[in-house]
């Protein structure tokens, strides 16, 4: 498929959309300064699939976090804004993402992905 272009100014901070791309759903979130900072915050080592958050965004665009929306356990699609660590709650077995989407809690094996994408202007950004 060809790249999709994802208007961003139209997501209000604290919230989040759902596309589709290549047949595949993604999230992208406007993240609160709180949740920036929780994420943030968290001791990398002790995470089931350690990551820092800053490799999870783009540098000076930290407010935005674009995921794969597909639970890495087997595949339902997790809530927004829910669960013990505020990110995502997975309802079909309870697995729990913290605010960079990470797991933290429940089956999931890994985080959830971060797709290849670049900012082509301070609103906008593209999926390839
Ligand atoms: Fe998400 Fe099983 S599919 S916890």
């Amino acid at each position: 498929g060809a790249p999709v272009e994802i208007d961003l100014a139209a997501i209000p901070e604290g919230g989040q959309i759902k596309i589709l791309w290549r047949g595949k759903p993604y999230f992208v979130r406007n993240r609160t300064e709180a949740e920036i900072k929780a994420a943030a915050d968290v001791d990398v080592k002790s995470l089931r699939d350690p990551q820092p958050d800053s490799a999870r965004v783009k540098e000076g665009h930290a407010k935005w976090l674009i995921t794969a929306a597909n639970c890495t356990h087997l595949g339902c699609v997790p809530l927004g804004n829910q669960g013990d660590y505020g990110g995502w709650f997975c309802p079909c077995h309870g697995s729990h993402f913290d605010t960079s989407g990470r797991i933290r809690k429940g089956p999931a094996p890994t985080n959830l992905p971060v797709p290849q994408y670049t900012f082509v202007s301070d609103t906008r950004i593209r999926i390839t």
